[in-house]
């Protein structure tokens, strides 16, 4: 990890779903000042859109200097979730929506060794999460529609995110919140301001020239608005 995430505490996941699949390893040397690579797994069931599982993400994972965060956009995580964590994935994040047992599946992807991560659509109310908050490490608060990169971001979550860092806080928690869908330049301070410390772009990044100045700039603006709090 960056020596400057770790100071500011932000973390800048650029999401491969917007880079070239088959020049993954040249993808992920563009992305080096990254924290973690985020990895869309996508079945056409739970969201109208199909990408890689296990055996793509194990030759990732096995070749990327970067760590791995996992999102899946999954129906029956129980089934596929540990396999993830099992492949060496540093988080893996389901989908709350999706999971008929959120809490025992969190453990046991913690039990495995990675961090566990509960996933929320935009439409899914923050409190139903209260719950589940001490048994996860990360929680995602989608900032789109889940399915496919380059839409726009939707800032009517952003008040379900401030719910959730207002509770975190209460409660001293060191979960961290994620936000992803349509982070660029332009939205990033608004999510980090709303207590989001974890940032998935796609297009911002990979779309850029320089995906690490890209990352840089998002760093910065994230950061300046994080101390604003
Ligand atoms: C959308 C995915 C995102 C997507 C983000 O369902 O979960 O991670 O890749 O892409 P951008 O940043 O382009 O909105
Ligand atoms: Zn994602």
């Amino acid at each position: 990890m960056s020596s400057v995430a770790d100071v500011s505490g932000i973390r800048i996941n650029p999401s491969i779903l917007a880079a070239d699949f088959v020049n993954m390893q040249a993808e992920l040397a563009r992305i080096a000042t990254a924290d973690f690579v985020h990895v869309d797994v996508m079945d056409n069931h739970f969201v109208p859109n199909l990408t890689f599982g296990p055996q793509m993400v194990g030759r990732i994972q096995a070749t990327s200097p970067i760590p791995l965060d996992v999102h899946l956009m999954i129906t029956d995580p129980e089934r596929w979730a540990p396999e993830y964590a099992e492949l060496g994935a540093a988080s893996v994040t389901f989908h709350l929506e999706a999971a008929a047992d959120p809490v025992g599946l969190a453990r046991r992807l913690r039990e495995i060794g990675s961090r566990a991560g509960i996933a929320v659509k935009p439409a899914t109310p923050a409190d139903v999460l209260f719950d589940i908050l001490d048994e996860v490490d990360q929680i995602l608060v989608m900032t789109v529609e889940p399915g496919f990169g380059g839409q726009s971001f939707m800032p009517e979550t952003m008040p379900k995110l401030r719910l959730l860092a207002d509770e975190a806080r209460r409660r001293g928690s060191s979960v961290w919140l994620q936000v992803d869908g349509g982070i660029s330049a332009s939205t990033i301070e608004q999510a980090a301001e709303a207590g989001a410390d974890t940032f998935v772009a796609g297009s911002a990044v990979f779309g850029a020239g320089d995906p690490d100045a890209a990352i840089a700039g998002l760093r910065a603006a994230a950061a300046a608005s994080v101390h604003r709090h």
